[in-house]
Order: structure tokens, then sequence, then C-alpha cells
């Protein structure tokens, strides 16, 4: 009973937390951090990267596109002449990202802040997916989050600070139509760190922050030709992520009316959705999408 009125007046408290508007809300020094970023050789991973440079951090950034890499580092170079780091690393690869875990806390140091940001995508009928491309887009978009995680928690775990970051998707949230392989390995990302999160409070580690933020269409490379009303600026959403990680909050969607898809979807009839989604044109968003693997 008295635990049960515990839990009640917590939830009060978050509950009252959350309608505290961002503003103030205090937000963290990362100017002493060391960030790592998988997939900052281009697109969100890079605007993250500017970002972080920009309030001092040092900077690593894991790609598997040597150019990509090379044009995320020197533009932080010229901006902020921060230290910026930059590894090819196939984070699909586990001996490829424990041996480049090890090269960095040799040449950096111990990773505070991770975010497993690297991700592909293909668009098909799920009868039309191929075999190899799905296998090899779980190995990217979250097996690689059990290898960065095994690298990188144990220093967290060490001094009891830290923080996780994924990037999922909103996909995660809602499964949509020839995004099925897709939007599992998002739905999976969520649930790691959901358990992570349990995990490392029994543990008493409540001091790792874990973030999970799941955006709706981006125009990066990943999605530049989609075509619907239902796609943000990348620019915006990493200003809301950076937002979102230097507060320490554990769960944002981009845009944040976004959280009604979390809450409602569990309570609406699946036709409902489907009727709601083909409102915002999923089915022919990515008609002329070229996928990863072309
Ligand atoms: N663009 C969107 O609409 C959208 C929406 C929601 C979530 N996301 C997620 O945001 C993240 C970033 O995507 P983006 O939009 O910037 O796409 P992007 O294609 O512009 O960038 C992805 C980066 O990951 C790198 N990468 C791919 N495979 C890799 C591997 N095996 N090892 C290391 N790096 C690898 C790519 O080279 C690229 O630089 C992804 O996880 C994506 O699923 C994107
Ligand atoms: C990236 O930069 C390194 C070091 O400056 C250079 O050796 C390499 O050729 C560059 N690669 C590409 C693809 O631009
Ligand atoms: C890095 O983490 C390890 C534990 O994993 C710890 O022994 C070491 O002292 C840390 N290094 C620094 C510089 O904090
Ligand atoms: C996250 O950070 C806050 C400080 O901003 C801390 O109070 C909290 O315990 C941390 N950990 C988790 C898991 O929320």
């Amino acid at each position: 009973m008295l635990l049960f009125i515990r839990l009640i007046f917590v939830w009060i408290l978050e509950a009252l937390k959350k309608l505290v508007p961002n503003c103030f809300r205090a937000k963290k020094d990362v100017s002493n951090d060391i960030v790592l970023i998988t997939g900052g050789g281009s697109g969100f991973g890079r605007l993250l990267a500017l970002r972080f440079a920009e309030h001092g951090s040092t900077v690593i950034i894991w790609d598997i596109n040597e150019h990509g890499l090379n044009e995320t580092k020197s533009e932080i170079d010229r901006k902020f002449g921060t230290k910026c780091f930059a590894y090819l690393c196939d984070v699909s690869n586990r001996v490829d990202v424990y041996s480049k875990a090890e090269s960095v806390k040799k040449d950096v140091g111990n990773v505070t802040i991770l975010i497993n940001n690297a991700g592909i995508l293909q668009v098909d009928n799920f009868l039309s997916l191929k075999d190899e491309n799905v296998e090899r887009l779980f190995k990217v978009n979250i097996l690689s989050h059990f290898w960065t995680c095994k690298a990188f928690l144990p220093s967290m775990l060490n001094s009891n600070s830290g923080h996780i970051v994924s990037i999922a998707s909103i996909g995660g949230i809602v499964g949509a139509p020839k995004f099925s392989d897709y939007c599992a390995t998002k739905a999976a990302a969520i649930s790691l760190m959901e358990s992570l999160y349990s995990e490392l409070y029994f543990a008493g580690k409540s001091n790792i922050n874990l973030t999970t933020i799941c955006p709706v269409f981006m125009r990066t490379a990943m999605a530049k030709t989609v075509n619907s009303d239902f796609v943000i600026e990348p620019d915006f959403a990493a200003d809301q992520t950076m937002d979102a990680i230097l507060r320490n909050e554990n769960f944002v969607t981009i845009p944040r009316w976004q959280y009604l898809s979390c809450m409602l979807k569990p309570i609406l009839p699946p036709k409902v959705v489907v009727m709601f989604m083909n409102l915002l044109n999923a089915q022919n968003a990515f008609m002329n999408y070229h996928s990863s693997f072309n």
C-alpha cells in the first residue's frame, strides 16, 4: 500500500515535470564530454556532430563513408577548431566496432556520450525484400547498438555517469507499409533502450542517462525524395535532439505532437491507424525512392 502511494506520488511529480515548459529546465554542460556519433559522415549525424562541437565537446565520428567523414571533420575544424576524431568503422561488423572502440579509448579517452545514429533504409513490399538486405539492415540499424553499448558502457558503469542516445524513428512506434524491416529494427531499438533503462536502474546506476529520439521523415539523403507533407527539416530535428539530450530527457518524438501516436496507437483500431497514414500519404511518399542498397 505504501509502495502504491509512493508510485502514484512519483508518477504525479514526473507528470508535472513534463508540463514545465522546456525552456525552464536546466541544460547540462557538455564541454568536457567525449561524444561518439555513429554515422557522423553525413545527414543527421553530421548535424549533431557540429552542434556538440559548438558546445565545446570532443567529437568522435564513425562512418563507412570516408569522404563524408573528412567533410564533417574539416567543417568542425574550420568552424570550431575543436577536437574532432574521425574513424572508418562499419558498425555492422562487431569485430570492427570492438577494435575501433579500443583505438578511441587509446587516442581520445572514455566515451561519455554515445549516440547510435547510423542507419539504412530500404522501401519495398514485404515479399520483395531481399533476404541479404534484411539481414544487413538489422545488422546496421539494431545489432550495432549491442556492440557499441558493450564497448562503451563499462567505463560509464565504472563512474556511474554518461549518456546513451538512440536515434530511432516514429516508425518504431507505428509500423508502415513498405517499411517492415526498417520499422522492426526501430521498434527493437526503442525496446533495447527501455530494457537498458530498467537494468541500469536496478543496478543502482541511475546516473547514466538514456535518451530515445523518434523523428518523423527528415529531409536527409535517406529521405530526400520523400513526397509527403509529413517531413521535417533535419536542422529542426537536430535542435530538438540536442535539447532533449542536454535536458536528460528519456523519450522524445519529433515533432512533439507525435506523442499522440504513442498514446492513441494501443487503443485505436488498426484500420483507423492505416486511414490516418493514408491521410499522410504514407503509401506513396517513397514512390521514387532509391534504397541504401542500390
Ligand atoms: N531521414 C529520415 O527520414 C529519418 C527519420 C527517422 C529516423 N531516421 C534515422 O536517423 C538516423 C540518421 O539517418 P540520416 O537521415 O542522417 O541518413 P543518412 O543516410 O544521411 O546518414 C546515415 C549515415 O550512416 C552511415 N552508415 C550507413 N551504414 C553504416 C555502417 N554500416 N557503419 C557506419 N556508418 C554507416 C552512412 O554512411 C551515413 O553517413 C538513422 O538511424 C535513421 O534511421 C531518419
Ligand atoms: C580523407 O582525409 C585523409 C586524411 O586527410 C586522406 O588521406 C584521405 O585521402 C581522404 N579521403 C577522402 C575520400 O577524401
Ligand atoms: C576509463 O574507464 C576505465 C574503466 O572502464 C577506467 O579504469 C579508467 O580509469 C577510465 N579512464 C579515464 C581517463 O577516466
Ligand atoms: C539523468 O540525469 C538526471 C540529472 O539531470 C539524474 O537526476 C537522473 O538520475 C539521471 N538518470 C536517469 C536514468 O534518469
